[in-house]
Formats: structure tokens, C-alpha cells, sequence
């Protein structure tokens, strides 16, 4: 039975009791409007996990004051329908992560707050009291740290919250943010998190666009153009497979692909797997990566290409 749970300490206790029985926990976070990409990562999770968590939490940390937090997609009752059927054992749903446990967070009135021209989050904006950030240095830079620069801190700090307040065994992400998934696994080596990190592959629909809460938001005629993502890494594929090796030749043809299509490209990237550092020549495991934006939507997606 799915139990909803909406305070951190009760979260924490409920946590604790499973494993001071000797079970499991695993942790899938996510930002709700549940899809079968959400939905994988806990399938993955149940095969190595007695008791699975997941939590819904729009973390605001992560959008910057221009961004798409306040439209985006929710649908709470349908999402505890499906993580009912999917056989989860806890949701976590707090109203407001950055709120003190005690309620006397002495939160800062709007009057007093750290204008949104500043280009700080959006954490800062509110009646929140918060002040500490994780920030993986270099990780958090490049793709999507470029265009979005409060991003990864916003995402590595609520990530670190979730940890230290569920304190799950294993935790799952998805690759289909890729950048994400490595922000993460740093964030855990660096700061000694004792929780083992999974990356599960990326879920499409029937014809190939990568499952995202924001899909919704595109228009019909978008929709099909986004096509064009996947279709340029599964070319750019093809082409290493026939022994393309350059990068900047493959960068190039994911590029055309995608604006002939009418997508206007935010960055296109041949990097490491691990360290994300820019590849040159593929003489090793390496990931390309696209954002793209469709109408007003943008969209994220990768292909690992291991040679
Ligand atoms: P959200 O976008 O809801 O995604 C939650 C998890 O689902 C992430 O690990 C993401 O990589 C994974 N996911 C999304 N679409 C997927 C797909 N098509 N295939 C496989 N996995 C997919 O990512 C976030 O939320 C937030 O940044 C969060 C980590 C919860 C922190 O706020």
C-alpha cells in the first residue's frame, strides 16, 4: 500500500524503520507528471530494493527566475495512481522543502528579498530561508550548466536534501539526463554519501522522442519536428559506426539535422562519459548530447557512443 507522506521527519522515521529491519530503500526523486520514462527508473529500483521511495517535489531551486517553474505540468492524483499500481511503497510529497522542520525558519518577508534581477534562483526569491548550496565546480559548467547557470546547484542541493532526509540505500536517475546523473555521482563520491547511484537508460516514445513531463507543451506541429533529435544521434550512430571518428564532423551533421528540421539548437556536445570533458577525436567512451528548443519548449537528449 502507497503511503503519502508529506513531512520530512515522518519521511525520515518511515525510512529509518525499514531499514533498522534490515530492508533496503531505494530512492527515485523526480518532479512528478509521471511518465513511463518515471516509471522504468522504478522498475529498475524495485530489482534492486526491497522498499521503494519516490518523491515529487518541483524543486524551485533549480529554475531560474525566467524559467518554466510556474507552468510546470503537475497531476498529483493521477501520479498516486500510478505509483499505487507500480507498487511503491512511500511517496514523499513535501509542500515546501526549503522550510526548517521546526517552522521557525525566521523566513525573510518578500520585502526584503534578493531581487529576481539579481539572476539568482528562484529559492531566494520567496519567504524561503536558505543559504547553503551544493555545487559541483567543474560538472555543473558546461551543456546545460551553460545556458542554465543556477541549474546543477539547485539540483545537487535538493538531491543532497533528499538523501539526508530519506537516507536511502540506492538511489536512481535517469540518463536521459545525462549531465544530471554524473552532477550526482560526483556530488556522492565527493561528499561521502553512502548511497550506491544508479543511471537507467532513456525511455522514447514509439517514434523515438525521449519521454519528458515537458512533452506536453509542444504543439503538434513540433512534436513532429522534435523527431529530428533523435533521428540526428541515431545518424550521428550510424556514421560512427562506419568509422567516423572526428567530432566536429558529427557535431555539425546533428546540428543540420536539427535545424533543418526548425529546431533552434542551445548546444550540441561530444563529451567523456564520465568527466564530461569535450572530446576531439572518439579514442574513448563518449556521450553526444542536444538541447534544442521546439516553439517554447526545450529539449534534452543523448546517445552514448562507445567505440
Ligand atoms: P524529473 O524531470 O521529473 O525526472 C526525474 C527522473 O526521471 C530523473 O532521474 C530523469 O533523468 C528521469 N527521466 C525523465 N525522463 C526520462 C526518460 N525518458 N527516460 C529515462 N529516465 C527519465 O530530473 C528531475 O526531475 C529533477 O531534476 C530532480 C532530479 C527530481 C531534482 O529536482
Amino acid at each position: 500500500e502507497l503511503n503519502v507522506i508529506r513531512e520530512k521527519t515522518l519521511m525520515r522515521e518511515w525510512s529509518r524503520a525499514r531499514r533498522y529491519q534490515g530492508e533496503t530503500v531505494a530512492l527515485v526523486p523526480t518532479m512528478g507528471f509521471l511518465h513511463e520514462g518515471h516509471l522504468s527508473l522504478i522498475r529498475t529500483a524495485k530489482s534492486v530494493a526491497n522498499f521503494i521511495v519516490v518523491s515529487i517535489y518541483v524543486n524551485p531551486g533549480q529554475f531560474a527566475p525566467s524559467e518554466d517553474l510556474s507552468t510546470y505540468p503537475s497531476d498529483l492524483v493521477g501520479d498516486l495512481r500510478k505509483l499505487s499500481d507500480a507498487g511503491v511503497d512511500a511517496v514523499f510529497c513535501p509542500a515546501d522543502l526549503y522550510l526548517s522542520a521546526s517552522g521557525d525558519d525566521s523566513a525573510r518577508h518578500s520585502g526584503d528579498a534578493v531581487s529576481q534581477s539579481e539572476g539568482n534562483s528562484c529559492v531566494e526569491d520567496g519567504n524561503r530561508d536558505h543559504e547553503t548550496w551544493v555545487r559541483v565546480e567543474k560538472l555543473e559548467k558546461g551543456m546545460c550548466g551553460a545556458s542554465r547557470p543556477v541549474f546543477f546547484r539547485g539540483v545537487a542541493t535538493v538531491v543532497a536534501k533528499l538523501f539526508n532526509i530519506v537516507e536511502p540505500d540506492i538511489a536512481v536517475f535517469g540518463k536521459k539526463d545525462y549531465q544530471q546523473w554524473r552532477v550526482i555521482c560526483r556530488m556522492v563520491r565527493d561528499l561521502d554519501f553512502d548511497i550506491r547511484i544508479i543511471g537507467a537508460d532513456i525511455v522514447r516514445e514509439f517514434d523515438g522522442l525521449a519521454m519528458s513531463s515537458r512533452n506536453v507543451h509542444l504543439s503538434p506541429l513540433d512534436r513532429e519536428k522534435a523527431l529530428s533529435i533523435y533521428e540526428s544521434l541515431r545518424k550521428a550512430k550510424v556514421a560512427v559506426e562506419g568509422g567516423q571518428r572526428n567530432c566536429q564532423e558529427l557535431i555539425a551533421l546533428t546540428k543540420k539535422t536539427i535545424s533543418e528540421a526548425g529546431g533552434k539548437i542551445d548546444y550540441v556536445e561530444i563529451v567523456e562519459q564520465q568527466s564530461l570533458k569535450t572530446a576531439e577525436e572518439i579514442v574513448c567512451p563518449v556521450v553526444l548530447c542536444v538541447a534544442a528548443w521546439f516553439g517554447n519548449v526545450r529539449l534534452i537528449d543523448n546517445i552514448e557512443l562507445n567505440i
